[in-house]
């Protein structure tokens, strides 16, 4: 395909925001309208870059935009993201694919007979240290990888619409609206299927299951711990540590020495930013365009989608239940 691309950008909280942005890094993409319920939030980001205002989905189809970015809660991912594909529009759908099992099941039918490209914003794989620390790990630097520990830690993110981040069965926690990053990368940095999940989880102000620790199983027997938090103090910022072990070496990055920065003020609180991190929606989104223009594959096909989000399953499910989650034969209830 070539010529202009354009979109219609589905919600306008917070990552919509940050995706808008990152169009204009990506040449001939244009965003042409924002759907959000919410009165006036779609327009302030519209205004910003010249486009239309719509009150939904079928408004946004209606335009005829060959992309629809879904930027909503998980809860609204599968029936949006299966409408605009049957529709026959490219999507680029957030993380996690959707809020459920079933759902996701759903949404990759959906991506196999559409003619349109699904991708999910699975953007960890596309931040500029953890690209360099998997092409390293898989050109066999390290040799092989055995281990991949990987920690988020934060507070409860306090941005979400109406707070739905804040409630466990919209979002499923840290698990599942954070920790997913962690197992999509490990997965594809270990270059092996989840087999066998643990979780132990504590409660905090932050809600419940908001500390978790989770180690993960591969079939090819190497292993991953994923620290995940929301119980953090507000005043510390986000944190991110990794660290991939192979036979023949360990890599490492942290986001306390690289990437971070801080401001003090002199009243109010501490601001933390992410200085490299902010590329990697940049890259995404041009990968997801690129991809778009060429015919396929997607970046990140639905299916590796739904191994992520299944493995954030088993770990809510496992801390819930204190089991060990056999994930060769589980079904999420
Ligand atoms: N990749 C990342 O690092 C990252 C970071 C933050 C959020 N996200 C993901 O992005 C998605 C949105 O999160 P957010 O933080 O922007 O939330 P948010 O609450 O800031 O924004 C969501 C917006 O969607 C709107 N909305 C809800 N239902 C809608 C519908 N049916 N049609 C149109 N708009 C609708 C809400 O009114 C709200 O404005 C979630 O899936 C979240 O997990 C990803």
């Amino acid at each position: 395909m070539r010529g202009e691309l354009t979109v219609g950008l589905l919600g306008a909280g917070m990552i919509a925001a940050v995706h808008a942005c990152a169009y204009r890094e990506s040449p001939g993409v244009r965003l042409l309208a924002v759907a959000d319920p919410v009165p006036g939030k779609a327009k302030r980001l519209a205004d910003q870059y010249g486009a239309k205002v719509v009150p939904d989905l079928d408004e946004l189809l209606e335009l005829g935009v060959d992309v629809v970015d879904v930027c909503t809660p998980p809860t609204t991912h599968a029936a949006a993201t299966i409408a605009a594909l049957e529709a026959g529009r490219h999507v680029l759908c957030e993380k996690p694919i959707t809020r459920t099992l079933d759902e996701a099941r759903r949404v990759v039918a959906a991506a196999r007979t559409a003619p349109g490209l699904l991708s999910i914003g699975q953007v960890a794989r596309y931040a500029p240290d953890h690209r360099l620390a998997y092409d390293l790990a898989v050109s066999g630097e390290i040799g092989e990888v055995r281990l991949l520990s990987h920690s988020t830690t934060t507070s409860l993110p306090g941005w979400s619409e109406a707070g739905w981040l804040a409630d466990p069965v919209a979002s499923g926690g840290p698990l599942l609206d954070q920790a997913v990053h962690s197992f999509d990368y490990a997965r594809r940095v270990i270059g092996s299927p989840a087999v066998r999940v643990h979780c132990m989880a504590a409660d905090s102000g932050a809600g419940p299951a908001t500390y978790t620790l989770t180690t993960v199983r591969y079939e090819n027997g190497a292993i991953a711990h994923v620290e995940c938090s929301w119980a953090h103090p507000a005043s510390r910022g986000f944190k991110l540590r990794a660290e991939v072990v192979g036979t023949q070496g360990r890599l490492s990055w942290d986001y306390d020495h690289l990437t971070g920065g801080v401001l003090h003020p002199h009243e109010g609180d501490v601001e933390w930013w992410d200085v490299l991190g902010d590329r990697e929606f940049t890259e995404e989104l041009r990968a997801f365009f690129d991809a778009v223009r060429a015919g396929g594959p997607p970046p990140v096909p639905a299916e590796e989608g739904l191994a992520s989000l299944r493995t954030a399953l088993a770990a809510l499910e496992s801390a819930r239940t204190g089991r060990t989650i056999d994930l060769t034969s589980w079904e999420a209830s």
